[in-house]
């Protein structure tokens, strides 16, 4: 089989709930994912051995990366330790930014390999392994958009086509995410929300698609990551940058995941691209929800 390239899009969370700590050391949570358009790429072809290549170079060892691991796995699945692949990981998406980079390359991975192996799974089939990569895992086998809860690991695709322009903006901050997970259990009782986020994303897009010029900006207020009232007060930039992003006309503003990445979500490219130009000097990515983009 010829050498073929896959997409390994990053992920936004409309909203994200955390509630209590569970005895697994793990929480529950409640959040709509979505795929966007800022994609790191892996591009598989046949050797002998498996073999991981990182553009640009990193320094930490190949079998510590997602990508390997996952492979590994797979090649025990399927019984086929034997097999081998080149993988060549072009990295894009930013790392510690809650945008759900290398949980996306290890999903990517295993439907890669899949195709190069001939293994045929379903993705319901990769699934178990996936969650043994870790919690955000499984979602990227069953995007593009998902009503996501369990530990991150409860997946429920979502036939919802997303309207919105998404603008992420990456400040120079590394957030590890069970640091950030520690900061939530120190932080006051949240409120469980009234609604699941899928039903609060739901009723958004219903009355997005009523009237576009009533765009219900009040209705975005019920969308909540806990994160960001919790990392707020430790690391200011990030409430500073939310409320940079509604000042320059975002509907909705918020942390990706436990971040540092923060988006905000727009009517139009050129509305996004003109709030880009308002934060810089931020690193700032424009994309969109990979609501029809083809594999390749
Ligand atoms: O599953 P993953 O390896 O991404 O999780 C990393 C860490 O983040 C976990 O060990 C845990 O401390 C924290 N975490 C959590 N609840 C989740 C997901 C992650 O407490 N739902």
């Amino acid at each position: 089989m010829d050498s073929f390239t896959l997409l390994s899009p990053a992920k936004i969370n409309l909203g994200l709930h955390v509630s209590k700590l569970r005895d697994d050391g793990y929480h529950d949570i409640d959040s709509v994912f979505v795929a966007v358009t800022l994609c790191d790429e892996l591009t598989f072809s046949e050797a002998n051995s498996l073999d991981l290549v990182c553009q640009p170079p990193v320094t930490t060892t190949p079998t510590d990366n997602l990508v390997y691991k996952a492979a590994a796995l797979l090649q025990e699945f399927a019984g086929c330790t034997g097999k081998g692949a080149k993988i060549v990981l072009t990295k894009r998406i930013p790392h510690g930014a809650g945008l759900g980079g290398g949980s996306s390359n290890a999903a990517t991975a295993l439907l890669g390999l899949n195709r190069l192996w001939n293994l045929d799974y379903t993705p319901d089939e990769l699934t178990p392994l996936a969650r043994r990569l870790g919690s955000d895992v499984p979602f990227f086998l069953n995007g593009p958009v998902a009503h996501v809860t369990g530990r991150g690991d409860v997946v429920r695709t979502l036939p919802l086509d997303i309207p919105w322009t998404v603008l992420v903006v990456t400040p120079d901050l590394h957030i590890s995410t069970p640091w950030a997970y520690q900061q939530i259990d120190a932080f006051p009782q949240r409120n469980p929300p009234s609604e699941s986020t899928a039903s609060i994303v739901s009723h958004l897009l219903d009355n997005y698609a009523l009237d576009a010029n009533d765009l219900n900006k009040g209705g975005y207020n019920k969308l909540v990551n806990d994160f960001h009232s919790c990392l707020a007060t430790q690391l200011p930039e990030i409430p500073t940058i939310t409320r940079r992003l509604h000042d320059a006309g975002a509907l909705y503003a918020s942390l990706s995941g436990s971040g540092s990445a923060v988006f905000g979500l727009f009517t139009s490219v050129e509305t996004a691209t003109t709030a880009a130009s308002a934060l810089a000097p931020y690193q700032t990515y424009i994309c969109a929800p990979m609501n029809s983009v083809e594999q390749t």
